[in-house]
């Protein structure tokens, strides 16, 4: 994916676009949309808000996704579909003004003491682990649009995601799991009482080979 790189805008203008092409060649091309322009809104006014998922998030939920991850490790636009429409409610995007720059998303599990590696397979599919009277939470994804990083978004959604899962849904455990290559994430993970319970070696198929950490939080 090519993306020509957001321009800032002329003073006193509240637009600006960025055009972002599909290219056919790559691990990325996502058949039917060949091109997108986007046009962001930079007014000073904007109002951040975070809202469920939609399925007619998903372009933008896919465009955050594949600015976020290696390309083998990128997930699907079906699997990121299904958790939309099965989980609604642990699927967040965070909006600046109706621009959607991150999103965070979940699953339902039952609750295990020791997790088999194989449970946090990429691309496994919601439907065969997710159970609505689940205790325990996985949280499967977190991305912020790279232009947007650093500015306590990340944060924020991951706050909004812990809090809705713990007043909604009956659980008593949250775990994610994260590379030891990702920084950021595992800072927002430990800040928010996060502790490492498991190593996986090898797990995550980037340049790397990077090892994975399971992260657990009881409540
Ligand atoms: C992880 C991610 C969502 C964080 O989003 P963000 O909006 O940039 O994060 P925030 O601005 O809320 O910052 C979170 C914390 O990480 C710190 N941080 C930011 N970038 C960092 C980096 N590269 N290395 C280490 N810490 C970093 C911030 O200082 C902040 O810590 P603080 O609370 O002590 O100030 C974003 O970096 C991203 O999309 N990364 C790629 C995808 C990814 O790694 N997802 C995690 C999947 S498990």
């Amino acid at each position: 994916m090519l993306q020509v790189k957001d321009r800032t805008p002329r003073s006193g203008c509240r637009y600006f676009c960025s055009i972002l092409f599909n290219d056919p060649f790559s691990a990325n091309y996502e058949a039917g949309s060949r091109w997108v322009i986007r046009l962001h809104n930079v007014g000073d006014n904007l109002k951040i808000s975070i809202r469920n998922a939609l399925e007619n998030d998903i372009n933008e939920i896919m465009l955050i996704e594949q600015g976020s991850f290696h390309a083998n490790i990128v997930e699907s636009r079906d699997v990121f579909l299904d958790r939309i429409r099965i989980f609604p409610q642990g699927f967040l995007v965070l909006e600046i003004g109706n621009l959607v720059v991150g999103y965070i998303c979940s699953e339902l599990w039952e609750h295990s003491e020791d997790i088999p590696a194989g449970n946090f397979r990429l691309n496994h599919t919601i439907t065969e682990v997710h159970r609505n009277d689940g205790t325990q939470l996985y949280i499967s994804s977190l991305g912020i649009l790279q232009e947007h990083r650093k500015k306590g978004y990340g944060k924020k959604l991951f706050s909004e995601l812990e809090k809705r899962a713990i007043a909604e849904c009956r659980i008593s455990s949250m775990v994610l799991v994260v590379s030891v290559r990702w920084g950021a994430a595992i800072r927002i993970y430990e800040k928010h009482g996060f502790r490492e319970i498991q190593r996986i070696k090898y797990f995550f198929d980037d340049s790397a080979r990077s090892d994975a950490i399971v992260m657990r939080k009881q409540l």
